[in-house]
């Protein structure tokens, strides 16, 4: 049974067909979905989306895209929804300077409050993190304590960078990227991380896998990357599906009795 650690179903993409598609998934061998948010809006879309699956449950964060809606208001809202039953993580939360939406002291102000969250309420952290290589590692060992756990979500740096983050104890998310011709340093990544620190996840509907490269993507799709990751490793798929799905569920419900 596979555990998909960071998808969006409630983005609009999947408004023709959604409960079609999550039925599917369930039907389909995806024992959990961990629905992520990115923006207020999008807290409270995915919380119903948790109350409504008993498989999906919620990571409640606001994106650094999306970090100028904070204030002192909707930062104690937020904080409230973390502490709703199905909120396992705070998320996604980070620093992305590809789109460089927000200037960067505002994208790390509110990482670090969000980090502060989830260590008071000691939630895992999911990280977005793009083009901003150097600050999200500063700003990571800056709030890190030896409780504070999490993943570095699509992982897109190189193995050096993957090494800091497991010597800190942090999981790292792989997705269709894996499966690109042109994903040379994710595949190096994907070589040196010990099985049991890799999360399988999709960002759907966002990086679909090869064969799908490009099309709406879903947590259907997860066996493609699961077969890329168990090549690079030298595994069998369903071990990697297995020792995979033991670490989502080690590091998002831990202490929930799943
Ligand atoms: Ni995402």
């Amino acid at each position: 049974m596979i555990f998909e650690s960071h998808a969006h179903y409630d983005d609009e993409a999947f408004d023709p067909d959604r409960r079609e598609l999550l039925e599917e998934c369930r039907a389909q061998g995806i024992e959990y979905i961990v629905n992520v948010s990115a923006s207020l809006q999008s807290v409270k879309t995915t919380l119903a989306l948790a109350d409504s699956y008993d498989f999906i449950y919620a990571a409640a964060g606001v994106h650094p895209s999306e970090v100028g809606e904070l204030n002192e208001e909707s930062f104690t809202w937020l904080k409230e929804q973390c502490r709703h039953p199905r909120t396992v993580a705070v998320g996604e939360i980070g620093l992305d300077y590809y789109w460089d939406k927000e200037n960067h002291e505002t994208q790390k102000y509110w990482f670090q409050r969000q980090l502060e969250l989830a260590k008071e309420l000691e939630l895992p952290i999911i990280v977005h993190s793009r083009d901003a290589c150097a600050d999200t590692l500063e700003e990571i060992k800056k709030a890190h304590t030896p409780e504070l756990r999490g993943v570095i979500h699509c992982f897109s740096y190189a193995p050096e960078i993957a090494r800091e983050y497991l010597d800190m104890g942090y999981y790292i998310g792989v997705g269709g990227v894996v499966t690109f011709k042109n994903a040379k340093k994710l595949k190096e990544v994907v070589k040196m991380l010990p099985p049991e620190r890799i999360l399988l996840e999709t960002d759907c509907p966002y990086l679909a896998p090869v064969p799908y490269r490009g099309k709406r993507n879903s947590s259907l799709n997860l066996p493609y990357v699961a077969a890329a990751v168990a090549e690079l490793k030298g595994m069998e798929t369903e071990e990697v599906i297995r020792i995979t799905n033991e670490n989502a569920r080690k590091l998002y419900f831990q202490g929930r009795g799943l």
